[in-house]
């Protein structure tokens, strides 16, 4: 006799299912140009008051007990930017390695880096391989930084490897199976984000963890990144606990 489906496995997981708050929060910071623009400021002043609202909500993440932030730093399409911004986005990058690491450190945060580092200059994948190696051991929340990051470009440099250990004989066509594809990917071990906020009002992915959302609640809200604060990740979060997750099953709710 086959077993009927067990009631329980159409349940959520506990900590997903109403009224719980997210493990994971993936942020798309936008808008840091239009803040800038609206006070009549160069667009370099939007992306530094940017990095000072990611110092608020990682202070914070850290304080509520957030599991994993991921923040989209830099994406692999923002090199079509004029040159001097992002000259700047770099500098920028490089100002919060040197001058945030150490408390970063200190509040006991793990750095993990996802993107192609390949594409990036030297000083800078070395900063971000000496964020990683100096917190790896470290067991509170994990900042997961998205540089150079694109969901395409993520999912094709894991195709390659998969297809190269195929070509190569390690593996077979039926090894090649969505965890193996996740187990390639540059977020392979981190779970997927419950969470993902996009602020300045646009509502797309624009090429952020396309794989890992596809369980994922949105949340959209028109404040601009510089002026995103611990009280609107605070309403993300709670819009977030609100929510009824199903995982494409069904819940007792609604049996
Ligand atoms: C987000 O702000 C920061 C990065 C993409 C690096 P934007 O620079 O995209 O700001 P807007 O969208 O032009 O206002
Ligand atoms: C997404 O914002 C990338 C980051 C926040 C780093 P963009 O501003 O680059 O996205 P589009 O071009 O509006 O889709
Ligand atoms: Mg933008």
């Amino acid at each position: 006799m086959t077993a009927s489906p067990d009631r329980t496995d159409m349940t959520p997981p506990a900590r997903e299912g109403q009224g719980c708050a997210p493990r994971h929060v993936a942020l798309i910071m936008d808008g840091n140009g239009r803040w800038a623009k609206e006070r009549g400021l160069p667009r370099s002043e939007g992306h530094r008051h940017g990095l000072d609202a990611l110092r608020r909500i990682i202070r914070h993440g850290v304080r509520i007990g957030l599991e994993y932030i991921t923040i989209y730093s830099f994406s692999s399409e923002n090199w079509s930017r004029p040159a001097s911004e992002v000259s700047f986005l770099m500098s920028l990058l490089r100002r919060f390695v040197q001058r945030d690491l150490s408390e970063i450190h200190q509040a006991n945060v793990r750095i993990r880096v996802i993107g192609d580092r390949q594409g990036l200059e030297p000083g800078i994948r070395a900063l971000l391989n000496e964020a990683e190696e100096l917190t790896k051991a470290n067991s509170g929340m994990t900042l997961v930084v998205a540089f150079n990051y694109g969901s395409r470009d993520e999912i094709a440099r894991a195709a390659r490897s998969l297809a190269k250990d195929m070509a190569e004989g390690r593996i077979a066509l039926e090894d090649i199976t969505p965890d193996a594809i996740a187990g390639r990917l540059d977020t392979a071990g981190i779970p997927d984000p419950d969470l993902i906020v996009r602020t300045s009002g646009e509502m797309r992915l624009s090429n952020f963890l396309m794989w890992q959302a596809a369980y994922s609640e949105f949340y959209f809200c028109d404040t601009y990144w510089p002026d995103f604060d611990e009280a609107a990740l605070d309403r993300a979060i709670a819009d977030f606990s609100s929510r009824e997750r199903r995982f494409g099953g069904v819940t007792a709710k609604v049996l």
